[in-house]
């Protein structure tokens, strides 16, 4: 079964959540479960095929989601230049707006921020007048950004589909919240010994049901959905 053509397309129909966007959790990581050598630096995991795949996935979702962290450390534009397809909405989790107004992402599109109650108001003016759309939430007690309203926000606005590309802290928040539907996941045959996926023991243990791997030039993809019964 294609992972693209086929699987991903019939995953995301099934979605039955009338409360938020489908969520497909995607990211490269070495043998020993690292996707950074040390946290706030980039390294380069997946080879051009994988690489290739992971933009091809970026056009299969309405929007793509990366914590303010990747955001600092990576610069990404999170588009789809690899392939033919349309860019996905941005949305950046950044509780304090500390996106910088020269981030490689307002060049060419405007990304949806989320923060808290208390962010910067001068900060959410200028990265306004830079083209981001700032979504602040309510809850003055809310230390970070509330995944389950700010998922609720994303269905109002008309996203079915999103993908959560990392960086360490928002993949464990996905995961430890239980709102991840499925995930293609790129290993790297190689080990880092570094900043690991996941930052937080799990209290409930997603198990990935009838996963697949296929190999993606020197890199192995692994995907599946996430096990309904351990939600
Ligand atoms: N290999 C890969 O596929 C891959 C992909 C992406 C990133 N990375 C790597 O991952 C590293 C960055 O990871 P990271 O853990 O430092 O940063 P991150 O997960 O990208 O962002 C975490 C930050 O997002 C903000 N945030 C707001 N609400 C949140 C919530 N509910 N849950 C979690 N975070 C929330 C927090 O900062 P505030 O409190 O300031 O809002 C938090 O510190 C970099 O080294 C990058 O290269 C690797």
């Amino acid at each position: 079964m294609g992972l693209l053509d086929d699987w991903l397309p019939s995953s995301l129909a099934r979605h039955g959540d009338p409360t938020r966007p489908s969520v497909t959790l995607s990211y490269a990581q070495s043998l020993d479960g690292s996707i950074a050598l040390h946290r706030g630096e980039p390294l380069a995991l997946s080879g051009p095929d994988s690489q290739k795949l992971t933009h091809q996935l970026r056009a299969a979702h309405e929007a793509i989601l990366v914590g303010i962290g990747t955001v600092l450390s990576d610069d990404p534009r999170l588009n789809v230049r690899l392939v033919a397809g349309q860019n996905p909405q941005i949305v950046v989790l950044d509780s304090q707006l500390r996106l910088p107004l020269t981030a490689s992402m307002l060049i060419d599109s405007k990304p949806h921020v989320f923060c808290v109650a208390s962010a910067s108001r001068e900060a959410q003016r200028k990265l306004e007048q830079a083209g981001a759309v700032v979504e602040r939430q309510s809850d003055p007690a809310a230390p970070q950004v509330e995944l389950p309203k700010m998922l609720a926000r994303l269905k109002q606005k008309g996203i079915r589909s999103l993908m959560v590309e990392g960086g360490g802290r928002v993949i464990s928040s996905f995961l430890s919240e239980n709102f991840v539907d499925r995930v293609v996941i790129t290993v790297a045959p190689q080990y880092v010994g570094g900043y690991k996926a996941l930052v937080l023991p799990l209290v409930v243990m997603p198990e990935i049901r009838n996963a697949q791997v296929k190999k993606f030039g020197k890199d192995y993809v692994i995907w599946g959905e996430v096990g309904r019964e351990t939600r």
